[in-house]
């Protein structure tokens, strides 16, 4: 038997958030579960999407992983490596690209890769070539490398967070929404590269996003996440086959949400 990339059992978190009620009364502490039962095992070599509304759990299962987070129970191995007692081993397995990555903004992506590459203890003189291959790659011009970060557009400087994340070619990549405010060529730019990834150097990527099309066409296996439950899991097509076709079309996985949920996806994101 093999071991899975990744494997959640039973996995919950919740959150003390502050709930402001009518005007008189004091700020009260309300109980939000942002994940319930949560079950899945990811394969070697798999790109695994968790595909859900915002305010679906679906950043809180990646900060779950990369030991950002501790579950209030339940267990998450990575490679059989659990995450709360073995965090430094699952850290050097891991890498995760966030929408909301954070840079120094008056250093240039150069400059801000570098400085990730100490970090992660990186020979520098290799580490720099590579990261201009996969700026490059990524379709960042080379003008762009050396100027402040604050120059540059938002989709840029999320592509600079996704080359953070490639540096090092970690075992298990977790990217939470990385194509999220792109614009559509550079949104193809950063799929490709994921699937280039896997291909070249075996990574296992776990993915979260938004956009149904994207879950399709890149996923080996879909999970739809809804108010912190997964409510299926399978390939693109095996969620399609939940929904019967209507006038001859084939189904979409939006018609698969709305199967299953009795909602469309816009409609069911949850107050920040
Ligand atoms: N640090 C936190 N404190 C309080 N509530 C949180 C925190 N992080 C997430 N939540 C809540 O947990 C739920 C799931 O959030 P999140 O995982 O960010 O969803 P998604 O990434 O799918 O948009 C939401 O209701 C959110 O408000
Ligand atoms: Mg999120």
């Amino acid at each position: 038997m093999t071991i899975p990339a990744l494997e959640l059992k039973e996995v919950r978190k919740t959150f003390l958030k502050k709930k402001q009620k009518g005007r008189l009364s004091r700020a009260k502490r309300e109980e939000v579960v942002a994940l319930e039962k949560v079950n899945l095992a990811v394969q070697r070599r798999e790109i695994f999407g968790v595909l859900g509304p915002n305010g679906s759990g679906k950043s809180t299962l990646i900060r779950l992983v990369s030991t950002l987070l501790l579950p209030d129970s339940g267990t998450i191995e990575v490679f059989g490596h659990d995450v709360e007692k073995e965090e430094f081993v699952v850290k050097r397995l891991i890498n995760r690209v966030s929408v909301d990555a954070a840079f120094f903004k008056k250093f240039s992506p150069m400059e801000n890769l570098t400085y990730a590459a100490r970090l992660y203890g990186m020979p520098i003189r290799e580490a720099r070539e590579k990261m201009r291959q996969i700026m490059l790659r990524l379709g960042l011009k080379e003008s762009t490398f050396t100027q402040p970060m604050e120059n540059m557009s938002r989709g840029m400087q999320q592509k600079v967070a996704v080359a953070r994340g490639f540096l090092t070619s970690p075992t298990l990549l977790l990217l939470d929404e990385p194509t999220t405010g792109l614009d559509p060529q550079s949104k193809r730019d950063v799929q490709a590269f994921v699937r280039e990834i896997r291909e070249d150097h075996d990574a296992t990527v776990l993915l979260t996003t938004h956009d149904m099309e994207e879950a399709n066409r890149l996923c080996d296996r879909i999970a739809i996440i809804d108010e912190g439950k997964i409510i299926a899991l399978d390939t693109a097509g095996g969620l399609k086959n939940l929904v019967s076709k209507r006038n001859g079309q084939e189904p979409t996985l939006e018609d698969v949400f709305i199967e299953l949920t009795g909602t469309r996806m816009e409609e069911k994101e949850r107050d920040e």
